[in-house]
């Protein structure tokens, strides 16, 4: 049954579906705060909680609060989970995590482990449908799809059930997907990357954790860092691009947004629990189809495709999740290698891992396991953990331990995993979430604020033809052509989470609230987003809209729109749906009949600045030779409109560079910059090139235009050798060159001419500086390398650092500046 069928016979809808219109959500926090009203007029939220605490504790005696101190309200208290009458110690918050899981362990029935290595889906009515599995701790965790999850209300019923009423009182974690945002939906992932600033990624998923907590999460599968190389696989849209460096950079910030900085943070009511995935190989897919196999080397493996996990990992990242492909010949969800050998052995990674949505199961599907308990058992001993979803390890797992066929000690270690993180998330100590707060946590003024700078800054600007951007301030009839313009639920991109329509701002939008009185502003769809009256996505019904299909006149109207305007603004792009999971894509050009709309328009002969709204990078090199500006603004989420309006008419500068590979045609792909030199690099005969189309990209890694122009110096090395464990400065004077303030981000990239464990790229991004310039400012840039910024991992995960000759570029993107030689010597 496939995960669609699945969710609609459980009455639920897929995360990236479903959304609850703002009346219902209204009523479910109007009763909420009426049952709040009852119980006492002027309480603080800590004072609420402590009531709440207390009453409960008339009923049911188990809790019991501790002196109240202003930063920890009822967090001073203890509850007695196992109900007899003692502060045992695992419900002694004063003890050590390890002390209060090992005493747990001791006291748990085979059972009652393997309770703790299965998630289930929250689906319609779960208090009732999981009440007798909840009371006899069979159930560790939920994964929330469902709309019910924009209140907490539910998740404290199930909480309720299982603390007082199961025999050991185990908390239940309640995991959902806040991937680039909750209700403040914020640009894709791979938008953010753009701006090159890790820490936006910090602030933006600092927002959503809070947004999310306030909701009853308390962990998200979130990041995604799976490094991707071919546009044609949807999920593309989730990650950073294609650069382990850049990646880890963003892999770790993340880990820190939705987790906190602070030790011990992680309990903290505003924070989640972050989950890194797909573990591992995921974003190789054959063909760029979904879920399809991989097949990487063990070089290749650990130089590009695990840095992104082992940076979270290293940041904190408490939970990991095991991938649906097959990675070199085994199923990533069984692969003993990379999830116990190198996450657990060479990682020392302390938290759990959970499968993707039924992929143990899959095991079987894959054809590695015959049967469900193959399954289980595979899954177990390679290290999976936790079970999403199928249930072959509560069918089958009890059965197999009490038969010998899994150790015990194999499963007390993965329950031991589950345990120290829902401990440190402080689950055992406040399993209940404040049902008040998402009354007013959603869209905060700093979340709304954030999310439009977002948006400006992740805009990559593609092409500006004499200036053509931003729009003149003496324009007077503007004319918006493209089925984008005026469509606000396509910007908030695949994993829309629980945004609502009515939140989103579209271009058309955007726009208005930025004319002056006396422009004039048309809108024209020109053609539908798809054609045939397919279906896309739609955000408030859960369900797919048919599309409406161009009308005869469609095309001609919008020329005739374009025809009388002063400036046209084109809005095309992809569905959002056609990107994300399941989102792949065997053509890279746009949807439907945008193509013809822009050829007829552009006809015309009125410069046409293009704004694309798209998941992945897409091959469009008609739009780059016809159009006169294009600015690539993603799917930039809810405040998309203001954001993007802001860069068109230069309120903000465009300041981003790409993450990925743009190719000519979809031939081209996988392609990605930091490629190897092959034994036959360059071009002419022989070489490896194609015979009916380019080789080069459409646009570099790393390319990005200002509105402004920047002149690079020559780079002086301030030696030319250094020693092992020594360090090296770079430097370049950046001028202003152009008539406007803008930001360069200047780029840091190293070559390696030879290593000894396998051939090193031809070029690999080591270093960044975004430099603010007014016209005229010049300024030198440095950078400093030290030798190990030079290293590379051999197959056994050793980090090498080589002697030999090195190249150095500071350049504005991967395919130019001048090259620079040094030595490490011996
Ligand atoms: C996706 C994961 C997601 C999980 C839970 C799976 O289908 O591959 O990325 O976290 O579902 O929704």
């Amino acid at each position: 049954m496939s995960r669609e069928e699945r969710e609609e016979n459980e009455g639920w809808n897929s995360p990236s579906q479903t959304l609850r219109s703002s009346r219902e959500i209204g009523f479910e926090f109007s009763l909420v705060s009426l049952q709040i009203l009852r119980m006492k007029h002027s309480l603080t939220v800590a004072g609420l909680l402590l009531f709440v605490f207390t009453s409960l504790a008339a009923d049911t005696n188990i809790y019991h609060v501790g002196p109240s101190s202003p930063s920890a309200s009822t967090r001073q208290g203890w509850i007695d989970l196992n109900k007899n009458g003692k502060k045992d110690t695992y419900e002694d918050p004063s003890r050590p995590v390890a002390s209060r899981v090992n005493d747990l362990l001791k006291r748990m029935t085979l059972d009652e482990k393997i309770g703790q290595l299965w998630q289930v889906n929250y689906g319609k009515d779960p208090d009732k449908r999981f009440a007798a599995k909840l009371k006899r701790g069979e159930i560790s965790s939920f994964l929330d799809g469902s709309a019910l999850i924009e209140s907490p209300v539910m998740r404290n019923k199930l909480q309720h059930i299982t603390v007082e009423q199961s025999r050991l009182g185990i908390p239940v974690i309640l995991g959902h997907d806040v991937i680039h945002g909750f209700r403040t939906v914020f640009p894709i992932s791979l938008a953010q990357a753009c701006v090159w600033e890790p820490d936006l990624f910090q602030r933006t998923q600092t927002i959503a954790a809070r947004e999310a907590a306030a909701a009853g999460i308390d962990w998200t599968f979130a990041p995604m860092v799976d490094l991707a190389r071919d546009p044609r696989w949807g999920r593309i849209a989730e990650g950073f691009g294609e650069d382990p460096w850049l990646g880890a950079l963003d892999a770790a910030a993340s880990v820190r947004g939705f987790q906190g900085i602070t030790p011990g943070g992680i309990a903290g009511p505003d924070h989640v629990v972050a989950c890194m995935k797909h573990y591992v190989g995921y974003g190789a897919a054959e063909g760029g189809r979904d879920y399809n196999t991989t097949e990487i080397s063990e070089f290749t493996l650990r130089n590009f495709y695990l840095p992104q996990f082992k940076a979270g990992v290293d940041a904190g990242a408490w939970t990991v999740m095991s991938a649906f492909n097959e990675l070199s010949g085994m199923p990533a969800s069984a692969s003993r290698h990379t999830l116990t050998e190198i996450l657990r052995g060479e990682w020392h990674f302390p938290g759990y891992v959970i499968s993707d949505w039924g992929a143990v199961g899959e095991l079987v599907d894959h054809g590695v396991a015959a049967d469900t308990a193959a399954a289980a058992r595979q899954g177990l001993t390679a290290g999976v953990d936790m079970e999403m979803v199928s249930t072959t390890y509560p069918d089958t797992l009890a059965q197999q331990v009490k038969a010998g066929k899994i150790p015990l000690a194999v499963v007390d270690e993965a329950v031991r995993r589950v345990l120290t993180v829902k401990f440190e998330k402080g689950l055992f100590d406040h399993p209940y979430t404040d049902e008040t707060r998402c009354q007013t946590a959603f869209l905060q003024p700093d979340a709304i604020a954030l999310a439009r700078e977002a948006a400006a800054e992740s805009c990559v600007l593609l092409k500006n033809e004499n200036g053509t951007l931003p729009v003149s301030r003496e324009t007077k009839k503007i004319a918006l052509i493209g089925p984008f313009a005026d469509d606000a639920e396509e910007l908030v991109g695949p994993w829309s989470s629980r945004a609502h329509v009515s939140d989103i701002v579209s271009l058309a939008d955007g726009i208005r609230a930025k004319l002056p009185a006396g422009v004039q502003l048309t809108v024209a769809r020109g053609c539908a987003i798809i054609e045939n009256g397919k279906a896309r996505r739609h955000l408030d019904t859960s369900g797919k809209i048919r599309e409406q299909p161009t009308g005869t006149n469609e095309i001609a109207d919008a020329v005739a729109v374009a025809g009388a305007a002063d400036a046209v603004v084109m809005v095309l792009g992809e569905p959002r749906d056609w990107s994300g999971e399941d989102g792949s894509r065997s053509t890279l050009g746009l949807s439907g009949r945008q193509q013809e709309l822009f050829d007829a328009v552009t006809a015309t002969g009125k410069p046409v600045i293009v704004v694309l709204f798209n998941g992945r990078p897409l091959a469009v090199p008609e739009i780059q030779k016809k159009a006169a500006a294009v600015l690539e603004a993603w799917f930039p989420g809810v405040q998309g409109g203001n954001g993007v309006a802001d860069v068109l008419f230069g309120d903000i500068d465009p300041a981003g560079r790409l993450t990925t590979t743009f190719p000519n045609s979809v031939g081209q792909v996988p392609f990605y910059y930091n490629h190897f030199n092959t034994g036959r690099p360059g071009t002419g005969d022989y070489k490896g090139n194609y015979a009916d189309g380019p080789t080069a990209p459409l646009y570099p890694f790393g390319y990005g235009l200002t509105y402004t122009k920047f002149d690079y110096g020559k780079v002086r090395l301030d030696a030319p050798a250094v020693k092992p464990g020594g360090t090296l400065t770079a430097h370049l004077l950046l001028a202003n060159v152009g008539s406007r303030a803008g930001t360069e981000t200047v780029q840091l990239y190293i070559r390696a001419l030879a290593g000894s464990a396998g051939p090193r790229p031809v070029r690999e991004l080591k270093g960044f500086r975004k430099i603010p310039l007014q016209p005229g400012e010049s300024r030198d840039v440095a950078f400093t390398l030290s030798t190990n910024d030079l290293g590379y991992y051999d197959t056994k995960g050793n980090w090498l650092v080589e002697p030999g000759k090195y190249q150095l570029w500071i350049a504005k993107d991967s395919a130019s500046g001048e090259l620079a030689e040094f030595e490490v010597q011996k």
